[in-house]
């Protein structure tokens, strides 16, 4: 287990240094992210590197038997880069140029960006990469955290070359953006533009590429940082710190290019759900790498400095979070930041090391995690689920588009909201792309996907034609990688298989909404009553059979949910978004009837369940204590259990005897 945060001495000077190495020792620290934002301190001029202050710190952190993930430092360009060169400043959708001054102020694609990050990286490599205390490489920090698209003219020059790339010939862009629309058609990729601000809403095909160029040029610089690193010699992983499910930024491209998929995670710790989102988090990237082991690269100790209010952790809540993360396939737990800064945006987030010092719930709380990590035994990767939810970064884009039947959707609360249900019931869950759907899976959510590639729906196809079940539906398979509708109507891939067809979608006004019309669309099924939101479809029957009906509303006695077999497995289309309780009841039922087993079958819903071959992890997350009923050897205590009673935020790593 990596224990460690992210560690700028640069900060500090340097009699600062010993006690940090003491008292990383103390608090069982065996790892630190070096160098996010040394650029201007390791390069003060072009052409100009200065590295003894880095070479004394890494020999003092290795003499402490302390291990170095080095980060490449090209997140947080220099002054003197600005000053020279101001075109690799990022624009903004309105043609805002951002200044420096904060950070992350780079156009991902100017040349110029690139080759002085390339310089860095180069000298960095070249000067480490044999240095026994370096153990991994972090490339950059956070593609994309502040500059979610860059507009500037760096952009739009890559854009167009990367439009050339993928269509070959100004006509076929034509077709593929459907530009016979309003005017738009091109004669030359020189007359192509970002998607920047425009009288009415830009061409959503435009829209939907400029997304897919802004993770390829963001890719692309990392994966250049990555090249230079393994052309040098270097043989330690790679990685890169992800932010859950980031908008801008398809880690499911991503994760194959890295060796360790590591994730930022900063639940709230006013909100006493957002343990469910903490886990969504968590399972997507268990899932971007399966059978490896993912990192926390950065969580926080306690406080944040960034949200409108910053609420401290709750006694043992941040300790409840890391094991949350050990369970759902962590194998470190790291921290921004190792010492508390005391200048800067950031003095007021927690740290490892708080301003106050040693004699702190913090620190005590830090020195415990320690121990309790170091005590653990290696741990299988996480397991293979039986449950595949489906999320699809693409399907997202083109939701996010605007012009819809519904244009107050909010892809990722769907999502979660299914992986909300799973979680309460226990049930192991991995988070893909369509394709990606089968092998262990006996269970497919796939809700809201809008664009379906014709491969994500060949796999859905094949999941039940074998045998699977695929719950799917509303406002899905409505158009193709491009975002035009296919010929005949909608549904025209999966309709057939689930046996109806979709005539409207009966957009409902959201229930939060100050304004007229229908909101919800009561559900009422075999497998319990439920609350429709968003969409009230008109679908009709063509071989399925009706599991629920609309009970109210525009749609009343028509189909809500409906089944079909199809090959050896079923196919089930929900016209609505269900509210918690029909997710919940879906869930049960469909569990039910597909054999898939919880991790724990009887448990209360606050307690956080998951499994690592066979050591079942327990977090209480609830109010009050939870009776537990789960047989095996408590891994922190050695003691066999057969019912466990645990504290709020107590947790526990349970060995069960393999069946
Ligand atoms: C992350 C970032 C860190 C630090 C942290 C604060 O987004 O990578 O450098 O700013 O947030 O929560």
């Amino acid at each position: 287990m990596y224990y460690g945060g992210d560690y700028n001495p640069e900060q500090w000077p340097e009699e600062v240094w010993h006690d940090d190495v003491a008292r990383m020792r103390e608090a069982g620290v065996n790892i630190v992210t070096l160098a996010v934002f040394s650029w201007s301190r390791i390069q003060p001029a072009e052409g100009v590197f200065d590295f003894d202050w880095l070479d004394r710190i890494i020999d003092l952190l290795h003499e402490g038997g302390i291990g170095v993930d080095l980060a490449t430092a090209t997140a947080s360009p220099p002054p003197w880069m600005h000053e020279r060169y101001p075109e690799i400043l990022p624009v903004t959708r309105d043609g805002v140029t951002l200044s420096p001054g904060g950070r992350q102020h780079y156009a991902p694609s100017s040349p110029v960006y690139r080759r002085l990050a390339a310089e860095l990286v180069t000298a960095m490599v070249e000067r480490y990469k044999d240095h026994p205390a370096v153990q991994m490489w972090h490339l950059n920090n956070e593609y994309a955290c502040h500059v979610h698209a860059d507009y500037s003219d760096n952009a739009r020059d890559a854009f167009r070359a990367w439009l050339e790339d993928r269509y070959g010939t100004v006509e076929a862009l034509n077709a593929a953006w459907g530009t016979s629309f309003w005017s738009q058609r091109y004669s030359s990729f020189d007359q192509v533009l970002p998607p920047r601000i425009a009288p009415a809403s830009s061409n959503p095909c435009q829209m939907l590429d400029f997304r897919r160029f802004t993770n390829d040029a963001l890719l692309q610089c990392a994966l250049m940082e990555k090249e230079i690193i393994r052309s040098a010699g270097a043989t330690q992983p790679i990685t890169t710190n992800f932010m859950g499910a980031w908008p801008a930024v398809d880690y499911s491209a991503w994760a194959p290019h890295l060796d360790v998929v590591s994730d930022d995670a900063y639940p709230d710790p006013n909100d006493p759900q957002s343990f469910r989102a903490a886990a969504f988090q968590r399972d997507l990237m268990r899932s971007l790498k399966p059978r490896t082991p993912w990192l926390l690269m950065e969580q926080s100790s306690n406080a944040l400095n960034w949200r409108p209010s910053n609420a401290p952790k709750a006694p043992g809540q941040m300790e409840a979070l890391s094991a949350q993360c050990v369970g759902r396939g962590a194998d470190g737990i790291l921290f921004f930041q190792w010492r508390q800064s005391k200048a800067g945006s950031e003095k007021f987030h927690s740290a490892m090391l708080p301003h106050a010092g040693t004699g702190t719930r913090t620190w005590r709380e830090i020195v415990r995690l320690g121990g309790m990590l170091d005590s653990l035994p290696t741990l299988e990767p996480g397991s293979p689920a039986q449950v595949a939810l489906v999320f699809d970064w693409e399907n997202w884009w083109a939701l996010d588009n605007p012009d819809h039947p519904q244009n107050r959707l909010d892809y990722l609360a769907v999502i979660m909201r299914w992986h909300a249900a799973l979680q309460r019931a226990h049930i192991q869950v991995d988070i893909v792309p369509p394709e990606k759907v089968g092998g262990e899976h006996r269970l497919a959510i796939a809700p809201l996907l809008y664009l379906m590639r014709d491969e994500g729906a060949a796999a859905l196809e094949g999941f039940v034609e074998a045998g699977g079940t695929l719950l799917t539906g509303p406002f899905s398979d409505i158009v193709d990688s491009r975002d035009h509708f296919l010929d005949g109507g909608f549904l025209q891939r999966l309709g057939t298989m689930l046996g109806i067809t979709l005539e409207d979608f009966g957009a409902l006004v959201p229930r939060d909404a100050d304004e007229p019309g229908e909101r919800e669309a009561r559900v009422e099924g075999a497998f319990g009553d439920a609350v429709g939101e968003l969409f009230a479809e008109e679908i009709w029957l063509d071989g399925a059979e009706a599991v629920a009906t609309f009970s109210s509303g525009r749609r009343l006695g028509n189909p809500a949910v409906t089944r079909a077999q199809a090959g050896k497995g079923s196919a089930w289309y929900m016209a609505t978004v269900l509210d918690d309780d029909g997710c919940d009841s879906l869930v049960r039922h469909l569990a039910e009837t597909t054999g898939v087993e919880p991790v724990l079958p009887d448990a209360p819903s606050t307690v956080d369940a998951s499994r690592r071959g066979d050591v079942v992890t327990l977090v209480n997350f609830g109010e009050d204590d939870a009776v537990v009923a789960v047989s095996g050897t408590n891994l922190i205590t050695g003691v066999e259990v057969e019912r466990m009673t645990l504290a709020p935020y107590e947790f526990a790593f349970v060995e069960q005897a393999r069946p």
